[in-house]
Formats: C-alpha cells, structure tokens, sequence
C-alpha cells in the first residue's frame, strides 16, 4: 500500500490482509500517523490479535513483559470513555484552538481530534495497553523512563502492524485522564495501569504523509550543540 492509496475495500477478513504485514518495514514507518477517522465496520478479532502478538515482540525493562492488553468492543464501555474523552477535551481543545489561531495544519489536526472525540462511540474497537504491577511513586527521571518505556515501545508496533494491514489507528491519552475513572470503567485491579489507548478500524481518508523536523535538526555528535550533520543551527 503506498502512502496515498486508501484502505483495503471487500473482504476485510484477517485472511484477505494478513500478507499486508510483509510491507516494506521503511514504508510502514513513513506512512504511520494518527489517522483518527475511522469507519464504524466491524473490525476481524484475529487482525487486533495478531497486532497485539506483534506488540508483544517489543523490549521491556529486565523482560519483564509485564503488560496486559485491554481489547474494548462493549458500547457502554465505549460510551464512558467518550464521555471522558469529552470531558478532557472542552479543555484541552479550546486552549487547542487558542494556540492554533493562523496555523491551518494545527487547525486540521483539531478538526480530526474534535470529530474522534465526537465519534468515539462508533470506533470499532478501542486497545488499552496497560502496565501491571504495584503502584510505585517513581522519583527519579530514570525509574520513571524505564517503567512507562516498557509499555511505549510495544504500542508502536501495534500502530505499525495496524498500518500495515490497513487499519487506521492513534495513540491516545486523553480518555486517561482520570486514573481513578480508567480503572473504574474497565474494571482494573490496583495493580494495573492504562497508559494510553489505541482506537482502530478502517480508515475513512487516505496514510500519510507525516510532518516531521528533519534529522538534521535534531541530531548532535558527541556534545549537545554540536550539529556535526549538517544543520547550521537556524
Ligand atoms: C503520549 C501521547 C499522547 C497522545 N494523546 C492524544 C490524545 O489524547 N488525542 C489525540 O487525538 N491524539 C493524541 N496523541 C497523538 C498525537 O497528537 C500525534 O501522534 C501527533 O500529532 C502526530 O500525528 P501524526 O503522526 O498524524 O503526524 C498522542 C500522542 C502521544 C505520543
């Protein structure tokens, strides 16, 4: 699938998409992005398995592995996390849109958020990606990299496994806000924390293209300031 070719239409069966997954690594990774307009269709249980089994292939903190993968297709379930969604949102957004006055991209990008956040219900199947084991206060920087960096890199390769098969996916926290309401609503022991969700189905537009800074921007040799690849420092 090339970066503006739509969505895979008719049979939609994990056996019609799965050899999708043989896509090119470097394309999946250039065309995945927060595609957050999706299509109310069902969504095959044995395509979000086998996205979760290769999330499951990332690293973890000693290999520890301990994660958990909540799969949300229950209306209700869904209709308490819009309702949450929302709630963050009339904040979040209007200082959003503040922000983004002249910036069209900004403002595109609001308008996608706004119709998810409209939407929420009708999103076939929400993955709530979850961190188990007791609830610690982490004070340093350290501790608290290594414990969410053992959830963040398997989500990754959930939204590129998705891609690849042609589902539209994003990686969300919003619907998080409250942790105490989270837990509540999926009904979660004390030892299991939702870090973030992943809304999926089928995309309603097109992949890509994703703005980024270029590498040259970002990338010091050896001593921070030191823009050894080429980036004059404007
Ligand atoms: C930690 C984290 C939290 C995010 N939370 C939300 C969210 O609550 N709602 C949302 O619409 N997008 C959320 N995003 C998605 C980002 O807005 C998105 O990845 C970014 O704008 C780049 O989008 P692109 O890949 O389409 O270019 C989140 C991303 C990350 C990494």
């Amino acid at each position: 699938m090339t970066i503006n070719e739509r969505a895979p239409e008719g049979d939609r069966s994990f056996d019609a998409v799965r050899d999708r997954l043989s896509m090119p690594l470097v394309e999946a990774m250039e065309t995945q992005r927060a595609v957050r307009k999706v299509l109310p269709d069902e969504v095959d249980d044995a395509i979000v398995l086998r996205c979760i089994e290769l999330a499951l292939k990332a690293p973890t903190g000693s290999n520890g592995q301990n994660w958990e993968f909540i799969v949300v297709k229950d209306p209700e379930i869904k209709a308490e996390f819009a309702a949450q969604y929302r709630r963050a949102w009339r904040l979040y957004g209007s200082l959003g849109h503040r922000l983004a006055r002249g910036d069209e991209t900004m403002k595109k990008v609001l308008g996608a958020v706004q119709w998810q956040v409209d939407n929420f219900e009708q999103i076939p199947v929400l993955v709530v990606p979850c961190l188990v084991g007791p609830q610690r206060f982490y004070p340093g920087s350290l501790a608290r990299s290594s414990h969410y960096g053992s959830i963040y890199p398997s989500v990754q390769n959930l939204l590129l496994a998705a891609r690849a098969m042609g589902l539209g996916a994003s990686l969300i926290t919003l619907p998080l806000w409250s942790g105490y309401k989270a837990r509540k609503i999926l009904n979660l022991p004390a030892t299991v924390q939702p870090c973030c969700i992943v809304p999926m189905g089928w995309p309603r537009g097109r992949y890509g293209p994703t703005t980024r800074k270029p590498v040259s921007k970002v990338v010091h040799l050896d001593s921070y300031g030191n823009r050894a690849f080429g980036d004059s420092g404007a």
